[in-house]
């Protein structure tokens, strides 16, 4: 009986000892013909007999419903049955910023311009009209590699190569790394990412750089953030200022993050110098233009949270998980 095949069997057997003309029943309703003294044992024995009989069947019926289960199983696929979440990891924190950094500017027809890392002296700093006198030529503040040669400094040596390769109206952006003798703590590291803007045509004025900048901030950090030019100098740009947007992190209130000051210094902007434009081969009459470069790690830092450089560059994959 325990290896009945189907329900129907099970069902056989029941009747055959149970039913109402079953052997068992039978035997019940022929107690009257024992003699009086003799039929509470005789019942008391068949009641047992049912009893076992019942159990018997129950548990057959139980074994015969698990193995088609079982057998189910084998044959259908339960498209209910939770899957498996496998480990696909996750954009770096750096390559994301990057990333929507450039897309904001594709969007809007700028074209992304990747340039050597290596770099010569003279689109480094002579193109960019950095004197002779200047600390970052020194061996002390930069990476040379031959004379002559050098990582380079920053990407703005690519606003002089590609306005000598295409004539105005210009408007690019480089993404990339940039390399400095800079001792490695919280907020320092010889190698860190840089992301470039350039835009030269008849007209171009600062209104134009900070609306460009405003967006960017936004798309960046969120739909409140606004734009501070603090005035500054660079020997490439004329008038030169420092860029700040509202920090993320307290709305503009003060916080651990900006120093209690409600901003955050994110790079560096100015009116492209004429005599950059003229090194380049534009005519300084003709067009204006803006330049800008901004730190690609401090907008990781700000986005994720993180206080400390180093944190970017280690790669522990518990971190990296945290920072997705
Ligand atoms: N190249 C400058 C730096 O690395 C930033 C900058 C870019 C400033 C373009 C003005 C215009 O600090």
């Amino acid at each position: 009986m325990a290896d009945a095949r189907d329900d129907a069997s099970l069902e056989n057997v029941r009747v055959r000892f149970l039913g109402r003309s079953g052997e068992i029943t039978n035997v019940r309703r022929s107690i009257g013909t024992l003699p009086p003294p003799e039929r509470p044992e005789a019942g008391k024995t068949i009641n047992a007999a049912v009893a076992d009989l019942e159990a018997s069947l129950a548990d057959a019926a139980r074994a015969l419903a698990s193995r088609e289960l079982e057998r189910a199983l084998q044959t259908t696929i339960d498209v209910t049955f939770p899957g498996g979440t496998p480990n696909t990891g996750s954009l770096h924190p750096i390559r994301r910023a990057m990333e929507d950094a450039c897309g904001y500017f594709e969007r809007r027809g700028f074209a992304v311009v990747l340039g050597n890392e290596i770099e010569t002296e003279y689109y480094n700093f002579d193109a960019l009209n950095i004197p002779a006198d200047h600390p970052a030529r020194e061996g002390l503040d930069s990476f040379y590699l031959a004379p002559g040669s050098l990582l380079r400094t920053h990407t703005s040596p690519m606003q002089v190569r590609t306005m000598r390769e295409h004539p105005a109206p210009v408007a690019i952006v480089v993404p990339g790394k940039a390399y400095r003798r800079d001792a490695i703590d919280a907020r320092h590291s010889p190698m860190f990412h840089q992301i470039e803007g350039l835009l030269v045509a008849p007209g171009i004025h600062l209104g134009h750089l900070k609306g460009v900048l405003e967006g960017l901030f936004r798309e960046l950090f969120g739909p409140r953030q606004a734009v501070r030019f603090r005035p500054s100098f660079f020997p490439f740009t004329e008038p030169s200022a420092e860029v700040d947007t509202t920090c993320p992190g307290c709305g503009g209130g003060g916080c651990r993050t900006c120093g209690g000051s409600g901003w955050i210094e994110i790079g560096g902007s100015g009116m492209v110098h004429p005599n950059v434009l003229r090194e380049s081969g534009y005519d300084p009459a003709q067009v204006t233009g803006w330049a800008f470069g901004v730190g690609i790690e401090r907008i990781a830092m700000v986005r994720q949270d993180v206080d400390d450089i180093r944190v970017l560059f280690e790669n522990d994959p518990r971190v990296l998980a945290r920072l997705a």
